[in-house]
């Protein structure tokens, strides 16, 4: 695992884009996959002015969401379909056909399990995905206790998740469940980029990074992975040991 500590929320976004760019000019056919929710809507930002100034072509790229919150429509303002678009694949030129998300309406979740896990594995699997942590540990929807082989899956949410969660959304909103990509994809994924910021994240990233690595703490299998790098501000990294 690498862990880079920037100075300031925009320093972190600006290398995470840079990395995200990097991927896609060494592989014009990369296959992207992006979390939503606040740590990387900086570099969301980044990536969008850095790929208009430099001409960056994202047209050869297929693109993955991580989750989805059942029960929401992908139009509803706070969805992760609505944030993918309107953050990611409209800033970037990225069309729909280069394009699979997770239905939050789906009324066979199995189905609907059994199609994303399929399409990953069509495209060759993820080249770099995107993550955030849960003030809990989780990634994805994966939340602590989450079986560690399993693939896409339906997952009954904490409540620190749907507290979290509730912020997204611009009016009160029935949320309780997700689905959501499974660690055994995280862990596949051949560059896993997570991001924190803020110090409200300093005690996970502490469990995450220095604790034992435990399905209790989905994230502290980063420490595992194979190619992880971890982005964090120096809020974010204040309680780590070293
Ligand atoms: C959202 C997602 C979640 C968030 C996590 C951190 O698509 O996958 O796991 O990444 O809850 O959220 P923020 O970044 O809002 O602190």
């Amino acid at each position: 695992m690498e862990c880079r500590i920037f100075d300031d929320y925009n320093g972190l976004s600006d290398a995470a884009a840079e990395l995200i760019i990097q991927i896609v000019e060494r592989k014009p056919d990369a296959v992207l996959c992006f979390a939503t929710g606040n740590s990387p809507v900086g570099t969301y930002r980044a990536l969008a002015i850095k790929a208009k100034e430099r001409g960056i072509d994202f047209s050869q790229c297929f693109c993955f969401g991580l989750d989805e919150w059942l029960g929401i429509p992908p139009e509803k303002k706070g969805s992760c379909h609505y944030l993918l678009y309107e953050q990611v694949f409209h800033p970037l030129g990225i069309q729909e056909s280069q394009v699979h998300l997770f239905d939050g309406l789906t009324k066979d979740i199995d189905m609907e399990c059994r199609i994303m896990n399929g399409e990953i594995d069509y495209a060759g699997g993820i080249d770099c995905m995107l993550v955030g942590i849960g003030l809990n540990g989780h990634i994805g929807f994966n939340e602590p206790g989450v079986d560690m082989e399993l693939r896409a899956h339906e997952q009954e949410l904490h409540g620190s998740t749907l507290a979290s969660g509730q912020l997204y959304f611009n009016e009160p909103t029935a949320i309780a469940k997700g689905i959501t990509l499974g660690m055994a994809q995280v862990m596949n994924a051949r560059t896993l980029l997570l991001l924190a910021n803020g110090i409200s994240k300093s005690e996970i990233i502490h469990k995450a990074c220095d604790g034992p690595v435990t399905n209790e703490v989905p994230a502290s299998y980063i420490q595992k992975h194979r190619h992880a790098v971890l982005m964090i501000d120096k809020e974010a990294a204040s309680k780590l040991d070293k």
